[in-house]
């Protein structure tokens, strides 16, 4: 397995582990918790839940509404508290009573038998090994993705929908495609679905490339899909009919590290992505940028990439835009004001 994976890291502390059971007192357990102290559960899981329950109880007070900053301490606050609270591991399982069988700790850590794993990061991947037995089925596919931990897989599907919807309308020669930022890999099996003989994906999260890796040889494309561990072209070298990206769709406040660069993009990306694009695409190839109107509705940027690249750098020209009104999750779900008005968008562009 590849040395780069990301993956929680074993705790390190040397601080003296405080033994937690169920008879301990848990105001007692969350408030040394709270004082800096590492705890160590030992005997069950629901013990360890117990303790995170009454340090949330002890950190939010009970309160449901706070002022934003006085809210953010406070999370910042129950972050830190919690993972100061560790789970043993023997033997790549969970060394706890009635605890839930994590396939990921044999399958990360091949390296090491015996460790300690904080309880949000058990949490953590406890969530994304259920996503990963269960799988996701993603508009017009045929079989589920069933992303490899540490990927970025799509919760909501307007963009994968305006994109397949444009694909099955796309008469334009089908030899290759590039997937810039594949996490999953949903845009390149949509391709390879629609009738592409080949894609080549990448992405600079080796926990994608193994995911990618993993659902092309189950369903039989290993053949027509080379997936790579690199920074947008990185060492690909043959021109395409097509190249898609959706990018993260936010500015990054600040340094970026693991998952973040699904959601959050450093400043000078498009910069590099659109001089490079042209550079891959076969006489009368289209290039492809899925984007949102998210970061404008919410004031967080009055950039846009796309835009800035059509009216400024002027090297593409725009050839349609599909717009689509995102769903609401659910009607439950009260969304901010700039939510309602998101949009996902579809810029296909060929250089000038
Ligand atoms: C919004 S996600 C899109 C994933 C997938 N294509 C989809 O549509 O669901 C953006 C992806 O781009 C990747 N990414 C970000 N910066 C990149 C770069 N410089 N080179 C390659 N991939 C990058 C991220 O790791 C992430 O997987």
């Amino acid at each position: 397995m590849n040395n780069n994976i990301i993956r929680p890291e074993p705790s390190k502390s040397n601080d003296t582990l405080i033994s937690v059971n169920k008879k301990t007192d848990r105001e007692e357990a969350a408030a040394h918790l709270i004082a800096g102290n590492y705890l160590l559960v030992e005997d069950r899981y629901s013990t360890g839940m117990a303790v995170l329950a009454e340090l949330k109880k002890q950190v939010f007070g009970g309160k449901k509404k706070d002022f934003f900053s006085a809210y953010r301490n406070k999370r910042s606050e129950f972050y830190h508290a919690s993972n100061r609270l560790l789970v043993p591991i023997k033997s790549n399982r969970i060394a706890l009573k009635k605890s839930p069988d994590i396939g990921w700790l044999e399958k990360l850590y091949p390296d090491i038998e015996d460790f300690q794993l904080t309880f949000p990061q058990i949490q953590g991947l406890n969530s994304s090994w259920q996503w990963y037995l269960k799988g996701i089925a993603y508009p017009g596919l045929k079989e589920k993705i069933h992303p490899f931990y540490g990927t970025y897989f799509p919760t909501r599907y307007d963009h994968l929908t305006l994109f397949d919807e444009w694909l099955k309308k796309y008469g334009g020669p089908k030899t290759l495609a590039i997937d810039i930022g594949t996490g999953c890999g949903v845009l390149a099996f949509q391709m390879l679905n629609r009738g592409f003989e080949k894609v080549t994906a990448s992405d600079i999260i080796p926990n994608s490339v193994i995911s990618v890796e993993e659902h092309a040889k189950k369903i039989g494309v290993s053949d027509r899909l080379e997936v790579c561990l690199s920074d947008l072209f990185g060492q690909h070298h043959q021109k395409a009919d097509l190249i898609v990206f959706n990018p993260p769709w936010l500015p990054a406040q600040k340094e970026i590290e693991g998952l973040d660069s699904a959601i959050y993009y450093e400043k000078d990306l498009f910069e590099r992505f659109f001089s490079e694009a042209a550079i891959f695409l076969n006489e009368g190839g289209k290039l492809v940028v899925l984007f949102s109107n998210l970061a404008e509705s919410a004031g967080a940027a009055d950039f846009h990439p796309v835009k800035d690249e059509l009216n400024i750098q002027k090297r593409y020209r725009q050839i349609s835009l599909r717009k689509r009104k995102v769903k609401r999750s659910s009607k439950k779900t009260k969304r901010r004001d700039h939510r309602k008005k998101e949009c996902v968008e579809l810029w296909e562009l060929e250089p000038l």
